[in-house]
């Protein structure tokens, strides 16, 4: 069937939104340019109107942008995109556009660091409040919601401990409690899940990860339906401004032409590490939902297509252990950014999670032995290769 409504994502992120000038090029052009120039001042007037169809300024209209927004927006069936200069600014715009003081927000305690600092250092200031429930557990979201409970906000799968959070079932509490659910999907990417087919309203990006998947650019992305983010948060961008540019748009374009077969590779090698981490004397767990004895492996089946890039497991001997294996690393990279086609490795209570502090760590379940790894595109033998020296 070659009607574009029933492409796969992976024929999605390689196919929809392809433009191309009257040079006939087959890859996309970068279209730097800040704006455009019109035929006449009625033309203008009229393209400003939006009366005829035309680009007016690079902050909120550019094709390049749009056609990265398109793309990522037709893999994960959403009506409507706004690309941002970061996942950061992706949430600020979202979190902006949506709330107003005396909103509360209700969000999975484990989000990335710089998310729970937005909320709780800036936000805050404006009037808007946020608590935090164990994003596994239905019973505390469902007790958490309150009368002016606006949005409902988590990542799935938690960072770094592959926790999985059942969206349909977290839809069904928002939808009633008249709030909104909005999902971090920058782990899984539309390839291996699709936020919004099981009832979330909003989903948002971090680019950075594995949409561009060779970290060269920082970026994100809005996504749902026409009116909240076609017009409402397309109209805040256009206020005030945090867009993306034309180069990393098209970095990112060219990014996810590979996305469904670069994720499917990364899970493949994590699932391939994971079964050899779990058979590891050293090792006391392994958090990875491919693994069937995941407690939430039926769950991570219905909503993912496969495990996805992200493996963490505890040490036997904590700390020293965990930083004696990862210096004993030649390949890996040593650095807390995931989603690239080099492996990454990092120990995440003296990094991404140092900041939260101990008693928030402990209760996340967050321990000195954790190491997370993020699975690259080597040969995942050359991998266990390179952690098995640290380990034995
Ligand atoms: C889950 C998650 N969401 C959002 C972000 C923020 O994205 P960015 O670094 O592009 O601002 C990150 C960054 O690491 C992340 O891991």
């Amino acid at each position: 069937m070659n009607d574009r409504r029933h492409w796969s994502e992976a024929t999605q992120g390689i196919r929809s939104a392809e433009y191309r000038t009257e040079l006939r090029e087959h890859s996309p052009a970068i279209f730097a340019t800040s704006s455009f120039v019109y035929d006449s001042a009625g033309q203008a007037a009229r393209v400003f109107a939006s009366e005829e169809p035309g680009y007016i300024y690079s902050r909120f209209t550019n094709p390049t942008v749009e056609a990265f927004e398109k793309r990522l927006a037709a893999m994960e069936g959403a009506e409507a995109c706004v690309a941002t200069a970061s996942g950061m600014a992706a949430e600020m715009t979202l979190l902006m556009t949506l709330l107003r003081s005396g909103d509360h927000v209700l969000a999975s305690r484990t989000l990335f660091g710089s998310t729970i600092s937005l909320f709780n250092n800036y936000f805050v200031k404006f009037g808007v409040e946020f608590s935090y429930v164990d994003p596994c557990d239905l019973d505390a979201w469902r007790v958490g919601v309150r009368r002016n409970t606006r949005l409902l906000f988590a990542e799935t799968p938690t960072n770094p401990l592959c926790e999985i959070v059942d969206i349909a079932a977290l839809a069904e509490i928002a939808h009633k409690a008249g709030a909104l659910l909005c999902v971090d999907n920058c782990f899984l990417t539309p390839a291996l899940q699709q936020p919004l087919r099981f009832g979330a309203d909003l989903v948002i990006h971090s680019a950075t990860k594995f949409l561009d998947g060779q970290g060269r650019c920082v970026g994100g992305a809005v996504l749902g339906d026409r009116k909240r983010v076609g017009e409402e948060v397309f109209s805040f961008m256009r206020t005030a401004g945090p867009c993306l540019s034309p180069f990393n748009a098209w970095v990112f374009l060219k990014g996810l032409e590979t996305l469904a077969l670069r994720m499917q590779a990364h899970s493949a090698g994590a699932l391939r590490l994971a079964q050899w981490l779990a058979g590891r004397p050293q090792v006391a767990k392994v958090y990875y939902p491919g693994l069937p004895d995941h407690p939430q492996h039926a769950l991570a089946a219905r909503q993912q297509r496969a495990g996805g890039g992200i493996v963490s497991f505890d040490l036997k001997g904590g700390k020293d252990a965990a930083f004696k294996l990862i210096d004993a690393t030649r390949m890996l990279s040593i650095t807390a950014n995931l989603g690239d086609t080099r492996t990454t490795i990092t120990h995440p209570a003296t990094t991404t999670h140092h900041r939260i502090g101990a008693e928030a760590r402990a209760r996340a379940g967050i321990g000195d032995g954790l190491v997370r790894i993020a699975v690259g595109l080597e040969d995942v033998d050359d991998i266990i290769a390179d952690l098995e020296p640290g380990l034995s």
